[in-house]
């Protein structure tokens, strides 16, 4: 058995509960990133103590549990509301409905955040389509509050122009998170959720999840509909992820795109297994 020491036993003492996190990370908005996530964080629940965090402005999780404001709104402007909901072994946590005038000191965050974190087995966070100060705040007061940081990303676009947007940018994920916590455990790709497909998806990435355009889904909105059977493999690759097995393949530093026959681009070794 591995021996701990100084620093590192006080963290371990201090994490009793082991926490898988889940992002779900999208360059476009309106393409299903909180369709994925609340999706996913229920089929978690069935299993495991789930946090679903909304780290977006849009609120679209928030107001589905009838949160009114978010817990940065209640630390950084003093204002009332509700910002957690508890649905049977699902929690739901809305981190801002509305710009704040500040943001709250990161110790005060950390601090809500750990009495939050701690019944928790797995997060999930929904995230606006730039990666933002809000999701820099809730990635650095996790890592105060639990010693630990870790990525498991998994993410959402639409085919074409948008596919092609989030390649070239699907590197930034890993150097963002690593910048705002340079003692990031890993960074590593879960699932690449193709939504909305009109057609069949040309494109080589690892962990690929194709999921239909349903009429429907878009008509209604993702809670009046059946949760899509594509979910399952999503799901099948959340359930690797914790269980710490799976080829997940890590979202390395540098992107390396290469012109395809149809003049497409795709990815080519920008994976390494482990
Ligand atoms: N596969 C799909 N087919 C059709 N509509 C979809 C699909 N996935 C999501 N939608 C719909 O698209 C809209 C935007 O989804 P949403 O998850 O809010 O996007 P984002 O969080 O990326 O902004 C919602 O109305 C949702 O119900
Ligand atoms: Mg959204």
């Amino acid at each position: 058995m591995k021996r701990f020491k100084g620093i590192q036993c006080y963290i371990l003492l201090m994490s009793d509960n082991k926490i898988t996190r889940f992002s779900i990370f999208g360059f476009k908005g309106g393409v299903g990133k909180s369709t994925v996530a609340y999706f996913l964080a229920r089929d978690l629940a069935m299993r495991h103590r789930v946090l679903l965090v909304d780290r977006d402005y849009t609120n679209t999780i928030g107001k589905i549990y009838g949160l009114d404001t978010g817990i940065i709104n209640v630390l950084a402007d003093g204002v009332e509301g509700k910002f957690l909901a508890r649905d049977g072994n699902l929690k739901v946590l809305s981190l801002i409905s509305f710009q704040p005038r500040t943001l709250p000191a990161l110790e005060d965050f950390a601090r809500s955040y750990s009495q939050v974190l701690e019944d928790v087995d797995v997060v999930v966070t929904d995230n606006p389509p730039n990666l933002d100060d809000i999701t820099r705040i809730e990635a650095q007061g996790y890592y105060r509050a639990r010693g630990e940081f870790h990525c498991n990303a998994i993410v959402v676009t639409t085919p074409g122009l948008a596919l092609r947007l989030t390649l070239e940018h699907l590197n930034e994920i890993s150097s963002s998170l690593r910048s705002w916590v340079p003692e990031a455990t890993y960074t590593r790709l879960v699932a690449f959720v193709v939504n909305m497909a009109r057609e069949n998806v040309d494109v080589e990435v690892p962990r690929k999840v194709v999921i239909p355009f349903y009429r429907d889904m878009l008509f209604k909105g993702f809670r009046e509909v059946p949760e899509p059977k594509e979910m399952e493999k999503v799901l099948e690759y959340a359930e690797q992820a914790i269980a710490g097995g799976g080829p997940c393949s890590m979202i390395k530093q540098t992107t390396n795109l290469a012109p395809s026959r149809n003049g497409v681009k795709f990815l080519t070794q920008t994976y390494s297994y482990f």
